[in-house]
């Protein structure tokens, strides 16, 4: 039997890691964990309790007793927050432009990865997410890091907000992302880093099956 491996894709907002480690994962059979689902689920919660996010005890205290689970339908991935449907919720601006403020404490890190860890502990997987090469699966036999200029990033989220009927405000969504990856890239715990081991690929002019070519090249190089 092909022995199954772990694919880890990170890189900053709007990069195309949840779509294209979708079509790897479908590719593959393997599954897809979105990792980022998981701090926004957690910070979507707080917000509805009124919970503060610069409170790393209360954050990790609601966080036990939280399950968030993603389960694959035919529409995608659906994000159970507690059993209840919370997939359109956790993409809410609110939601996006708080998210990193949770994400950068150590001790909900810590449970998060452990929870990671365990959904990707028998292989066959493929996980996006900031520090997935890094702390999450740092033996992974894949790992790519996903980068585009923030020009591109912003234009990719204006029209996917577009076509979703959304609003869009084509300079709110740059400064939104530039100041999400300042605090992804800057925090203490984990940060948004390239693993030394991962591959670099620009996709500000590559289209997704371009971007899915590149990493199947890698993906078959090395497994
Ligand atoms: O889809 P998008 O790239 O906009 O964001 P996401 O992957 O849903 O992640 C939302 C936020 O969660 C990020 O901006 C990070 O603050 C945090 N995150 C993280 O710290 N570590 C991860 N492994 C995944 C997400
Ligand atoms: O997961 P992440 O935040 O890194 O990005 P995404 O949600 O997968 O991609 C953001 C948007 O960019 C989606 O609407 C993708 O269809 C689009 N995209 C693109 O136009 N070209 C690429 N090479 C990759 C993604």
């Amino acid at each position: 039997m092909k022995k199954t491996i772990s694919i880890a894709i990170d890189g900053p907002a709007a990069a195309g890691k949840s779509t294209v480690a979708k079509i790897i994962a479908e590719k593959m059979s393997y599954i897809y964990v979105d990792t980022g689902a998981m701090y926004r689920a957690l910070t979507y919660k707080a917000q509805t309790n009124g919970v503060h996010l610069e409170d790393e005890t209360a954050l990790l205290d609601v966080l036990k007793q939280t399950t968030i689970q993603l389960e694959q339908t035919e529409a995608g991935q659906a994000v159970l927050l507690d059993g209840k449907d919370v997939t359109r919720e956790v993409r809410s601006s609110e939601v996006t432009n708080s998210v990193s403020i949770t994400a950068k404490h150590r001790k909900v890190r810590e449970e998060m990865v452990a929870r990671q860890q365990q959904m990707g502990n028998q292989g066959g997987v493929v996980m996006d997410g900031r520090d997935i090469g890094t702390h999450v699966l740092p033996n992974a036999e894949v790992k790519i890091f996903l980068l585009a200029s923030v020009e591109e990033r912003a234009k990719r989220r204006y029209e996917e907000n577009l076509s979703k009927g959304f609003p869009a405000d084509l300079e709110k969504l740059k400064e939104e992302i530039a100041q999400r990856d300042k605090l992804d890239s800057e925090r203490e715990v984990s940060p948004l880093k390239k693993a030394d081991d991962a591959v670099e690929i620009d996709t500000t002019s590559l289209d997704i099956l371009g971007v899915v070519d590149k990493i199947m090249t890698v993906i078959n190089e090395r497994s």
